[in-house]
């Protein structure tokens, strides 16, 4: 018998899929508190998490029984992936799973943001009724920068060049045939696309290099009035700096979906009506769900299983 810990939020229908596999036991503690994870972990041959629980080398440790470690989504920043490897654990993410979920939120927050849409929402909910101050831009015509052109960075240079926008993409790891296939100019460095770019949107997984990417100095380089937008990871644009832009309208507006703490309940940014948040929900739309549900639960039963474990 395999015992399974779901210690976040997967699709119900993959949590039923999991309790009618044969030899296995799931507990589903959504929302569980670290202490209480570092208590039972030793108890588990498998965990299912998506971005919260962080999986490092204290949890593994304790982690005597465990195989494999299902990451029901994409960034595996929330794994210690070589302590994993270390202890034996198989790591297994689902990158292709909810990459169109992830592109349509970041479209979202762009075109939100452009057209004041959030502001202008809760406006008219206060009884009021104005048109001259909810003044946008169009996004046609303006060049949009793409940082990280991999599989959701793709999907939105496919999607907003039908908006009529002009694409510039940097990403030093990919053939210069990807960005011909894309659509997009090839930005030879980062302050290439810095200075080029109406609209910025980054699609990179975080890493040492990509934390901070938008810091004040790189901000210093952007053209005056750009519009920022991450729902990548948290922490790869720098909280304080974004803020500071904001204040001294260098940056026209910031929508994003993901946070330097998660979960969090201030943040240096709220005071800001032009920067609009939303609490890491990318993924979280009916068919990421189902898709990356079905496809961690077929990934932690075949680990458990002996057999091969597919990531894409
Ligand atoms: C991902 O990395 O795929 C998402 O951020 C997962 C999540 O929604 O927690």
């Amino acid at each position: 018998m395999f015992k399974i810990l779901v210690g976040e939020y997967i699709d119900d229908e993959a949590i039923s899929h999991l309790k009618e596999a044969k030899d296995i036991k799931v507990d589903v503690k959504i929302g569980i508190k670290r202490e209480e994870i570092l208590d039972i972990i030793q108890d588990y041959d498998a965990l299912i998490v998506r971005s919260v629980i962080k999986v490092d080398k204290e949890l593994l440790d304790r982690a005597k029984n465990l195989k494999i470690v299902g990451r029901a989504g994409n960034g595996v920043d929330n794994i210690n992936i070589p302590e994993a490897t270390a202890h034996g654990v198989i790591v297994a993410n689902t990158p292709d799973s909810n990459t169109v979920s992830a592109c349509e939120i970041a479209i979202g927050l762009m075109i939100a943001s452009a057209r004041n849409i959030v502001s202008a929402n809760n406006f008219i909910k206060s009884g009021k009724w104005e048109r001259e101050i909810f003044v946008g831009n169009e996004l046609f015509e303006k060049t949009l920068g793409i940082i990280g052109l991999g599989r959701i960075g793709s999907l939105m240079a496919k999607r907003m060049k039908a908006f009529g926008m002009n694409l510039i993409a940097y990403d030093p790891y990919i053939s210069d045939e990807i960005f011909k296939r894309n659509g997009c100019k090839k930005a030879n460095t980062l302050d290439e696309l810095l200075k080029k770019s109406d609209v910025i949107t980054i699609h990179t997984p975080k890493t040492n290099e990509t934390i901070n990417i938008i810091n004040s100095e790189n901000i210093s380089k952007l053209k005056d009035g750009v519009r920022l937008v991450n729902a990548a990871r948290g922490g790869l644009f720098n909280e304080e700096a974004v803020a500071e832009g904001l204040r001294s309208g260098k940056i026209a507006s910031f929508g994003y979906d993901v946070h330097s703490v998660e979960p969090r309940s201030e943040c240096v940014l709220y005071e800001f009506e032009n920067a609009i948040a939303t609490p890491h929900i990318g993924a979280t739309t009916y068919e990421a769900q189902r898709n990356v549900g079905t496809q961690v639960v077929k990934q932690v039963l075949n680990g458990l299983h002996g057999e091969i474990v597919e990531t894409a």
